[in-house]
C-alpha cells in the first residue's frame, strides 16, 4: 500500500518536474485506483469486472475537472465547493464547522500554496483488523462521510462517485490517505 502511494506521489512529482514551482497535476494520478478499499465497508472479494461511469462536464462549464487548469479549479472550490459544503459540515456540527475554509480539506499545505489531495493531514483511513471497532467509535461522522461529503463532493466536481461496481470513482480516498503500514 505504501509503495503504491509512495510511487504514485514519485510519478507525480516527475510529471511536473519541468515546472519551477512543485505543482503536481492532478490527472488520473489522483484516483484511488491503486486502493483496494475505499470504501467504508470493505469490499467482498469476488466482484464482477467493473464498468467504469464516466465524468461529467464540471457544473456549469463543458469541462472536466481533470481539464480546468489550476485558476479555474481554484475559483470553482472557493465559489462552488466552499459554499455548497459549507452548509453540509454546519448542519452535521454547527459549533465546529461554523466558518469551514481551504484548510479543512488541504490542511496546512494550503500556506505554501499546496492543494495536492488527498491530504496526508487529513486522518488516514485504515480499513484493516481494526476498522471495525473504530468505525463504531465514529459512526456519525463516517456516516456524514459516506452519506453526504463523498457523494457531494463527487457531484460538485462533476466525478462519478465511488461504488463498488465504480471502484475507480471518486470518494473516501480522494481525500484521505491510507494509513501506514
Ligand atoms: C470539503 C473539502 C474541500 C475544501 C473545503 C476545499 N477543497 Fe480544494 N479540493 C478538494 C478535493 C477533494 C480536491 C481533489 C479533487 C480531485 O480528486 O482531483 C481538491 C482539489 C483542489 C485543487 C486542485 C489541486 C490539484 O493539485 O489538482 C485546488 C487548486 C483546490 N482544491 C483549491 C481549493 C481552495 C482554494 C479552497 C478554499 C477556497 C479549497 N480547495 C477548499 C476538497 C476541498
Ligand atoms: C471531500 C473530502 C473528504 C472525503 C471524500 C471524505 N472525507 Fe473523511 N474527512 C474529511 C475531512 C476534512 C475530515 C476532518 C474534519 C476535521 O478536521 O474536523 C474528515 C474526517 C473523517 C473521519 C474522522 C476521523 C477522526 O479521527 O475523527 C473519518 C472516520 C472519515 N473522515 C472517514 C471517511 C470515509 C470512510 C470516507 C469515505 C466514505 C471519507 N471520510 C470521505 C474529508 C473527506
Amino acid at each position: 500500500m505504501r509503495s503504491l502511494w509512495l510511487s504514485v506521489l514519485f510519478s507525480v512529482a516527475c510529471g511536473s518536474s519541468h515546472k519551477p514551482a512543485p505543482e503536481p497535476e492532478p490527472a488520473g494520478a489522483h484516483e484511488p485506483a491503486a486502493d483496494p478499499a475505499p470504501a467504508a465497508e470493505p469490499a467482498p472479494a469476488a466482484e464482477p469486472e467493473p464498468a467504469a461511469e464516466p465524468d461529467r462536464p464540471v457544473a456549469g462549464g463543458d469541462q472536466l475537472w481533470t481539464e480546468l487548469s489550476r485558476k479555474q479549479k481554484q475559483s470553482h472550490m472557493k465559489n462552488v465547493v466552499v459554499p455548497a459544503m459549507q452548509e453540509h459540515w454546519a448542519e452535521f456540527n454547527p459549533d465546529k464547522y461554523r466558518k469551514i475554509t481551504c484548510l479543512l480539506c488541504h490542511g496546512d499545505g494550503v500556506l505554501d500554496g499546496n492543494f495536492v489531495m488527498p491530504s496526508p493531514e487529513l486522518p488516514r483511513l485504515d480499513f484493516g483488523e481494526g476498522w471495525k471497532v473504530f468505525a463504531a467509535d465514529h459512526a456519525a461522522i463516517l456516516a456524514f462521510m459516506k452519506d453526504t461529503v463523498s457523494p457531494g463532493m463527487a457531484e460538485l466536481l462533476g466525478k462519478a462517485p465511488y461504488s463498488e461496481t465504480n471502484p475507480r470513482g471518486f470518494g473516501c480516498m480522494n481525500c484521505h490517505m491510507a494509513a501506514q503500514k
